[in-house]
């Protein structure tokens, strides 16, 4: 079934129904199944988009820039430092004259509201690439790949284990609430999600048949499920707070011991990046101060059968380019 998203913003799943949720999944599906068959779009045909870029991008910025081009939109990337954006002009004004520039505007940064003043003042169609409080396109990529490798979302038992009040756990748990799926959010006492959040998610879920747990027992959380997710355990913007997450977060790395409590048929998901070998210069100033080689997950898990991390890499293209199409497209 086709839903009229034309004209809206996408700032949190909160704003969408679970019919809606659907809808952009199936529209994904549907796009990817085009860019695979090599059939090109044009339902972005004539329009420009800005991405504003506050923290760093790999998956997010690609993502917008290869949809928007594959649909015949023209991307401008507007990093940190390009444009006055807080700094020398309110984001209101710079939203104006955005709004009558652009058709549609990514923003990726730290404040939630500055994504929520963007769409206020812009006129146009405000996509949230990450805040530091919600990344919901990721949650898009996430559920595509679920549904791929499984078939459905509604009952899906899904452990979110690490930071638990961080964009990510934020995210998956009001979109697992709208989904319907059995969501378990498993970390220290210390990380666990804001309580006026978690009373939202509770809410949305008794509408959905969704269940919503918060636990620090890794046991209890983690035993059965269909999907095992994490996430770094320092996000961006949290650069000081390495040595006190290390301490917490340590009994919630995601390793085989951890896996054998799932099902054997356990998928592993991670939004990327991650801390997984010695690969990375962050990596190897991690082990050097530490002494660990690996963080949220080790590479035994990371590179293990259960691991579909690329596949959802993969999605965030198809998913970023159904909301395009959705809230601007013809
Ligand atoms: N998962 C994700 O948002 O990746 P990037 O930070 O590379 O965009
Ligand atoms: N929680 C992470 C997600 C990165 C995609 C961060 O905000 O850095």
């Amino acid at each position: 079934m086709a839903f009229n998203l034309k004209g809206r913003n996408f700032l949190t799943l909160k704003d969408f129904t679970p019919k809606e949720i659907q809808y952009l999944l199936d529209l994904a599906d549907e796009l990817k199944r085009q860019k695979y068959a090599g059939i090109r779009g044009r339902n972005l045909e004539g329009k420009n988009v800005a991405l504003i870029f506050e923290k760093p991008s790999t998956r997010t910025r690609c993502a917008f820039t290869v949809a928007a081009v594959d649909e015949g939109a023209h991307p401008e990337y507007l990093g940190k430092g390009d444009i006055q954006l807080g700094k020398k002009e309110s984001v209101a004004d710079t939203a104006k004259v955005l709004g009558r520039m652009f058709d549609g505007i990514e923003f990726r940064g730290f404040k939630h509201e500055t994504v929520e003043a963007l769409a206020e003042y812009s006129g146009v169609p405000v996509w949230n690439g990450l805040t530091d409080e919600f990344h919901p396109t990721q949650i898009l990529a996430d559920f595509l790949t679920i549904r791929e490798h499984k078939g459905y979302l509604k009952g899906i038992k899904f452990a979110y284990v690490g930071d638990g009040r961080n964009n990510m756990a934020n995210s998956l748990m009001i979109g697992a609430a709208k989904m319907g799926m059995d969501m378990r959010i498993v970390s220290p006492k210390e990380l666990f999600p804001e309580a006026g959040l978690v009373e939202e998610a509770k809410k949305i879920a008794a509408e959905n048949n969704a269940k919503i747990t918060i636990t620090d027992s890794v046991e209890e959380g983690v035993k059965g499920v269909d999907v095992i997710y994490t996430d770094v355990w320092v996000s961006m913007g949290e650069e000081d707070q390495f040595e006190e997450r290390i301490k917490l977060l340590k009994p919630y790395q995601v390793n085989m011991d951890m896996l054998k409590l799932a099902d054997e048929e356990a998928l592993f998901l991670h939004c990327l990046p991650a801390f997984h070998d010695l690969e990375t210069q962050v990596g190897r100033e991690i082990y050097e101060k530490y002494g660990l080689k690996e963080m949220e997950v080790t590479e035994e898990v990371f590179s293990s059968k259960h691991s579909v991390v690329f596949d959802e890499a993969e999605n965030r293209m198809h998913t970023i380019k159904a909301v395009m199409v959705a809230t601007l497209g013809k």
